[in-house]
């Protein structure tokens, strides 16, 4: 890989005789942030592409069928109702294996070609268009907006459209052996076929290697049918500290409803539900998956707005994914017109 264009050196003027003066320097250094301002944008998202498609390659619950609330089956039907492109997730819902690889494999593609800078406006546009799908889908529903993700990855997409890939990279390679087959006065055609079929070899490598390592992955990948996900959020098991259990009056909990009291341990929120006439039980408001507050129990769910899980307001199973594992539940007791906390169950 190569850097295309003129040196740093030559934009100062600093070799126009003499040391470079402080002027010089901050003139030198201004071109060079200027030049390599998109680097490490370009590096997070190859790097993140390329680590999402093999976590989604290694991962059993991905192409798990529709039993599996993590599966790309279960999250595109979920996503499927309030989505302006159902009708592309009804298409995707017809071939759900076929659909979850292009994903995967996808990401990897545009990982490898925007870390490699080969292609490299193709790769953002795959990146901007794979994020257009997932905010348009799974982020859709996100509230407010700034809180999926999927709209910021779009948006930083931009840059890398619109600037390409010219520096340390495959691209910048061919541009530099470009401009010496012009001085050497090869007709323009021969200049820009041969750097079409060397940068097509070179996809059709970086593929190769991109589609094997996807495989081994797949192959090897974890194996969590047994075991479940492990939650990224910090779920204590603590009993709680001796003292007066947290409580709230009975009459503020109604069949479908909710309080909020805290876990003295953690400190976490908990939600005192009676999803049945005279059943109670306290939910943990930390979501499972990434470990943002679930809000309050609504039509006999509780929803996750960072991206979308919905938790069974009864038991706190997982109702669709991402997230894999239930809501910690801890007892819940009567005792005339309060409702006690007890110890965490699950
Ligand atoms: Fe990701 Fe809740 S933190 S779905």
């Amino acid at each position: 890989m190569s850097e295309a264009g003129n040196s740093v050196a030559g934009d100062g003027g600093a070799d126009d005789g003499g040391a470079a003066g402080p002027v010089d320097r901050a003139v030198q250094w201004r071109a060079f942030a200027s030049r390599y301002a998109l680097l490490p944008l370009r590096l997070f998202l190859g790097l993140t592409f390329v680590y999402a498609a093999l976590d989604k390659l290694s991962d059993a619950h991905y192409l798990a069928g529709a039993g599996d609330p993590a599966s790309f089956v279960s999250q595109t039907q979920a996503a499927k109702g309030g989505s302006p492109i159902s009708f592309l997730l009804g298409t995707a819902l017809h071939a759900p294996t076929l659909f979850a690889l292009a994903v995967a494999f996808g990401e990897l593609a545009v990982g490898l070609g925007t870390l490699l800078g080969l292609w490299g406006r193709v790769a953002a546009l795959g990146g901007a268009l794979i994020n257009l799908s997932l905010w348009l889908s799974i982020s859709w529903s996100v509230s407010p907006y700034y809180l999926g993700n999927d709209l910021g990855y779009l948006m930083a997409w931009t840059p890398l459209l619109l600037a390409g890939t010219p520096y340390l990279s495959v691209d910048g390679y061919l541009a530099q052996r470009a401009g010496r087959d012009r001085g050497r006065g090869l007709h323009e055609d021969r200049v820009k076929r041969r750097a079409l079929v060397d940068g097509g070899i070179a996809a059709v490598a970086i593929g190769g290697a991109g589609l094997l390592t996807g495989s081994l992955t797949r192959t090897f990948g974890r194996d969590e049918q047994a075991a479940p996900k492990q939650s990224a959020a910090p779920v204590s098991t603590t009993p709680a500290p001796a003292g007066p259990a947290p409580s709230v009056a009975a009459a503020s909990v109604p069949v479908g409803g909710s309080a909020q009291v805290k876990d003295p341990a953690t400190g976490d929120a908990v939600y005192i539900v009676q999803p049945k006439a005279g059943q109670y039980c306290g939910l943990s408001s930390v979501c499972t998956h990434s470990g943002c507050a679930v809000d309050a129990p609504k039509n006999g769910q509780l929803y996750c707005p960072c991206h979308g899980s919905r938790f069974d307001a009864a038991t706190g199973a997982v109702v669709n994914g991402p997230a894999v594992k239930p809501l910690p539940k801890y007892a819940v007791t009567r005792d005339g017109d309060k409702l006690n906390l007890g110890p965490l169950q699950s």
